[in-house]
């Protein structure tokens, strides 16, 4: 019997990409939006998901194991990326960031645990950034989601492993998707970070349209999936790959020096 996986923000980009080569493999594929009905589907059955409400989050599990029976696969990829100055953004904003990017990937997780403890088996798949691994400048609360599911998804491998469910970390360096079209900046711009704000958004932009095609992360999950004892990190891209290493290696001064050059900040 074909498994049947879950991605969510499958309207765009990487869960668009990701969700249309399941389903070309064979999979059963529901992806998910906030109005399913304007986005694309292609073989993938849209059901509407908010990942910031309990309730939206437990109607959409709901619904795919009506419809299913069973739900092998999470990808949990919905997000977006606030680019902004840190000081800049206020609480809220900084909280809304988390509550969807992170908080969002807790509550799809807490919604089919059940389920996969109970079949004895599954996979989470979390899409967390290179910024899990090295914080990008105007993105600080970008960074912070990623590094909070990096450290919340390194303590659920340990914990759901003996039954059956693996957990793994999708990292992938810049990825050309409309991401910070559909993101919100902060609404205080300060005077003070307008030079550095512009120059840095430029190069963040050219940075994306330079970045692999969704399509690279999208064969990296299906890898994970086929895969019958998937590993926890896995890095997409060349960027993604070098740059932590890097990190660990040279003096901070020197590798700091690289990413102000790269954002010129
Ligand atoms: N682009 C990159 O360079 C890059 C690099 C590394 C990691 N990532 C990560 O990859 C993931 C996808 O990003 P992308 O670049 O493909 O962005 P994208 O093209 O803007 O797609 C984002 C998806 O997330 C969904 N989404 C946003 N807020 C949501 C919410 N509250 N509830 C449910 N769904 C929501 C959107 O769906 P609707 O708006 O239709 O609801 C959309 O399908 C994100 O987690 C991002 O952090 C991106």
């Amino acid at each position: 019997m074909s498994q049947t996986i879950l991605v969510t923000g499958a309207s765009s980009g990487i869960g668009q990409a990701t969700a249309r080569l399941l389903a070309e493999r064979g999979f059963k594929v529901f992806g998910t939006a906030r109005k399913p009905e304007s986005a694309q589907s292609q073989g993938v059955t849209m059901v509407a998901l908010d990942v910031r409400s309990d309730e939206s989050v437990r109607s959409c599990v709901a619904q795919v194991v009506a419809k299913a029976g069973r739900l092998d696969v999470l990808v949990n990829n919905a997000g977006y990326s606030l680019t902004s100055a840190a000081e800049e953004t206020s609480v809220e904003e900084a909280k809304a960031q988390l509550e969807t990017n992170f908080f969002g990937a807790v509550r799809m997780v807490n919604a089919v645990l059940p389920g996969m403890r109970a079949a004895g088996a599954g996979k989470v798949i979390n899409i967390s950034s290179l910024a899990g691994n090295t914080a990008i400048p105007y993105s600080a609360f970008y960074s912070a989601s990623k590094f909070a599911l990096e450290g919340y998804s390194e303590s659920l491998w340990y914990e759901v492993r003996p039954f059956g469910i693996s957990v793994s970390l999708v990292e992938p360096g810049f990825v050309n998707t409309p991401i910070v079209e559909a993101s919100p900046a902060a609404a205080r711009q300060l005077p003070a970070y307008d030079a550095s704000r512009k120059s840095m958004l430029a190069a963040f932009g050219h940075a994306l349209k330079a970045g692999i095609p969704p399509e690279q992360v999208a064969r990296r999950v299906l890898q994970i999936i086929a895969q019958p004892n998937p590993g926890l990190r896995y890095r997409v891209g060349a960027q993604a790959t070098w740059l932590p290493r890097l990190r660990n290696v040279v003096p901070w001064n020197v590798y700091a020096a690289g990413v102000r050059k790269t954002f010129a900040v």
